[in-house]
């Protein structure tokens, strides 16, 4: 009867051991992964820049827009513009500022603080 007690709680030890395995399997962070998820992945222009320079700024930093003179649809004239024309002192500027981009308001202190983060992290395409 000892035996059947024993064997019994030795099954169970070990069946809670391979949930516990399984659950580790799924909880394991995976690597190289989308930079909203993983703080500590760098940011690149394509997996996170681009989007937000087209939603915020192409309407007018394009060929057909008002400031045409400046363009910012390519990896090379976004970072030109960091590091020649100012352009992270312009979205860290405050709403009512001169100079303020876009224009039209500050963008969410998110975005801002991504395109600061690409900065910091190099500057990579992809
Ligand atoms: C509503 C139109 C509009 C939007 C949207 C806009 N800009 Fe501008 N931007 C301008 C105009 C017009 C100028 C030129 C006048 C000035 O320097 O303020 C300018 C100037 C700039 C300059 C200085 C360029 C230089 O060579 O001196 C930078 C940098 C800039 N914008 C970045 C941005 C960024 C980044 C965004 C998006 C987050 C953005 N702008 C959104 C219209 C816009």
């Amino acid at each position: 009867m000892k035996k059947i007690i024993a064997l019994t709680i030795l099954l169970a030890a070990l069946t809670s051991c391979s949930n516990s395995d399984t659950y580790q399997d799924i909880q394991t962070p995976q690597t190289g992964t989308n930079p909203g998820t993983d703080p500590t992945a760098a940011i690149t222009y394509t997996k996170t820049v681009k989007s937000i320079i087209d939603g915020n700024c192409i309407s007018c930093h394009s060929s057909s827009g008002s400031a045409s003179f400046r363009p910012l649809t390519t990896y090379a004239q976004v970072k030109t513009a960091i590091e020649t024309a100012g352009l992270l002192t312009r979205i860290q500027l405050q709403n009512g500022q001169q100079g303020l981009m876009p224009q039209g308001g500050r963008m969410s202190q998110a975005n801002i603080d991504l395109i600061v983060k690409w900065n910091t992290d190099g500057l990579k395409e992809n």
